[in-house]
């Protein structure tokens, strides 16, 4: 197999006039796990689909383990798996019993087929569960059945749409052990959610998607570094305020935002700025301010998604003025 597992080259996908992919571009190396990260709407699940042979893509090109999704669809399929947020469970029979169907239907024989439903029960804790019917499962309990179903084949990469949307603390926990358990693997993953935690905690490379492109792509840790950290610091008097924005101005931050009203000053670090709470609190009180209260939030996936689609309002800006 080759090093690039998939790769999708200026996609572009309308349904009806909606543009669900408008030059999607991705390259993700074998036996890494990919988060495609990105609002409603944003063509996430389209791009799954074109990588999982589902749809075909109006323009571009895309291909996994080097065969191209629409001339070698059959390959793509022989080498996939694909677990959704909307399972599609039997809900009349017991998770065995799905799970052992499922590998009947991809050309196991019976035994083999129950073999690997026992061994994969097991291993992902959900030997209790599995004689129980399905339509009894909590939405968790399916959602890992749907994700388990999908190994049964062990295939070489594996997409996920959104396994953990909707679903309780716990529950994403167990989930994200599964897809931690295929990673060190050597299984290849791509990965979408909405929650920038989720893409924080599983991915090697995250894929920042809006408006059917990737706007944004890198590992966790220089998109944050992109974005800032946000500071919001409560003073006691009105004399303080100018004083505090001074001292975060010094620790680099952006221009500090301050309201003689609620005695606040907020500001954001600049990129790849680190600071701390201490250090913060030191310096203000060497500058002689009283603090009420300090607050240092770390980025969220708003604050992505506001910094970078910023970025690109600007540039739209920069263009316009240049032709203009
Ligand atoms: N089968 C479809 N028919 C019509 N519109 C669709 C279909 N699938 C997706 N879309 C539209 O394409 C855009 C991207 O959708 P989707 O890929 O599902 O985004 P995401 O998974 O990021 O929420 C949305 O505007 C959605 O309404
Ligand atoms: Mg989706």
């Amino acid at each position: 197999m080759e090093s690039i597992s998939l790769v999708a080259e200026g996609l572009h996908k309308k349904f009806g006039r909606t543009p669900a992919l408008n030059g999607f571009d991705l390259a993700v190396p074998a036996g890494t796990v990919c988060g495609l990260l990105g609002p409603n709407g944003a063509g996430k699940t389209t791009a799954v689909r074109v990588f999982a042979t589902l749809v075909a893509p109006d323009a571009g090109h895309a291909r996994v383990a080097g065969f191209d999704v629409v001339r070698d669809a059959d390959r793509v399929r022989g080498v996939i798996g694909l677990a959704g947020q909307h399972a599609a469970l039997e809900e009349g029979v017991t998770g065995r019993e799905n799970l052992q169907l499922f590998g009947r239907f991809h050309h196991l024989g019976a035994r083999e087929a129950k073999r690997r439903a026992d061994e994969l029960l097991t291993r992902f804790g959900l030997a209790d569960a599995a004689d129980r019917l399905v339509r009894t499962y909590s939405g968790g309990t399916r959602r890992r059945l749907d994700l388990v179903t999908s190994l049964i084949t062990t295939p070489p990469v594996l997409f996920l749409d959104e396994p953990t949307t909707g679903l309780d603390p716990r529950s994403r926990n167990d989930i994200w052990q599964v897809v931690r358990e295929l990673a060190a693997q050597g299984t290849t993953v791509m990965l979408t959610t909405q929650y920038l935690e989720e893409a924080d905690r599983l991915a090697d490379a995250i894929a920042v998607v809006d408006h059917g492109r990737v706007i944004a792509s890198g590992t966790p840790e220089r998109l944050k570094a992109g974005i800032g950290t946000s500071v919001e610091v409560a003073v006691l008097r009105p004399a303080d305020l100018e004083t505090a924005a001074g001292v975060l101005g010094r620790l680099g931050t952006g221009e500090p935002d301050y309201d003689r009203d609620d005695l606040r000053v907020r500001a954001i670090t600049r990129p790849g700025v680190g600071l701390s709470m201490p250090h913060l609190v030191r310096e203000l009180d060497i500058a002689g301010v009283t603090v009420v209260d300090v607050a240092l939030r770390a980025p969220s996936l708003d604050d992505v998604f506001l910094s970078l689609t910023a970025d690109t309002a600007t540039d739209t800006d920069t263009e316009t003025e240049r032709a203009a």
